[in-house]
């Protein structure tokens, strides 16, 4: 596999062509921002140390038959992937009440409630990426109620990986974000990262925040933090 032209850049990666029409490299930006852009930073080794939790995760969904675009590491901030379809949507799977879900409801973060939550999110920046419903989705053409009862089952199950490989990090899996996309033969894909960058993640001996919210919040020792979530992945999985 040969690397070529760069055939998209956003705020935390960018995308490369390669020499197989069905790959791409994802590479992975130290650069981080939140609340649309308003907020910015360059993070020495960002980029890395999310490449590297990510390929972690991936791999290991992949080895729990999840169905995602991972297929290996390239270098140290890269990773191969197998070109789909994206869905304009992304699924929040919540175990632990934060964040938005706690702001838009008037509750108090860290109550844990019986049930996983699931939202759905339109991914349009230029209206709020607003809160949708599976109607909405089929109404937009977006996706099919089959394939929307396939994405949350799919969900589930990669929340419940996830929650058991953290938790033999010490680590509470509070809530995350996924997007999804179609393969050639139209099968949905676990198309996107999976990182501090995109997961809320709480110490579970001290209840700290080993994610984003550091930089969204001004916790500080962003970087510390998640060479610290590497350090346990990767013990974890030993
Ligand atoms: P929220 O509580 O702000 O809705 O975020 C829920 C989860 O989704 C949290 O783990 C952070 C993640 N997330 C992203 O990865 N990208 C985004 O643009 C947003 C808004 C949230």
């Amino acid at each position: 596999m040969r690397e070529l032209e760069l055939i998209y850049e956003g705020k935390s990666k960018q995308i490369f062509k390669t020499d197989s029409s069905d790959r791409v490299v994802i590479r992975f930006k130290d650069d981080t921002s939140a609340f649309y852009n308003i907020k910015r930073a360059t993070i020495a080794n960002k980029g890395r140390l999310t490449c590297d939790i990510s390929s972690m995760v991936l791999e290991y969904l992949n080895c729990h038959n999840i169905n995602t675009h991972f297929i290996e590491r390239v270098g140290d901030d890269g990773q191969l992937c197998r070109v789909v379809e994206h869905v304009p949507v992304e699924v929040i799977v919540r175990n632990v009440v934060a964040g938005s879900m706690a702001k838009r409801l008037g509750m108090d973060e860290g109550i844990v409630p019986k049930n996983t939550i699931f939202d759905l999110v339109l991914r349009r920046s230029d209206l709020g990426d607003p809160l949708i419903n599976d109607h909405h989705a089929v109404a937009m053409g977006l996706l099919s109620y089959d394939e929307l009862a396939k994405m949350y089952e799919m969900s589930a199950a990669i929340n419940k990986h996830l929650v058991e490989l953290f938790d033999k990090a010490g680590i509470t899996v509070v809530d995350f974000k996924i997007e999804f996309g179609r393969a050639a033969d139209g099968t949905l894909v676990l198309a996107d990262e999976l990182s501090p960058d995109t997961c809320r993640l709480w110490d579970k001996a001290t209840g700290e925040r080993m994610d984003k919210d550091r930089f969204r919040r001004d916790l500080g020792r962003v970087r510390e933090t998640y060479e610290e979530v590497a350090e346990r992945l990767h013990n974890a999985l030993k």
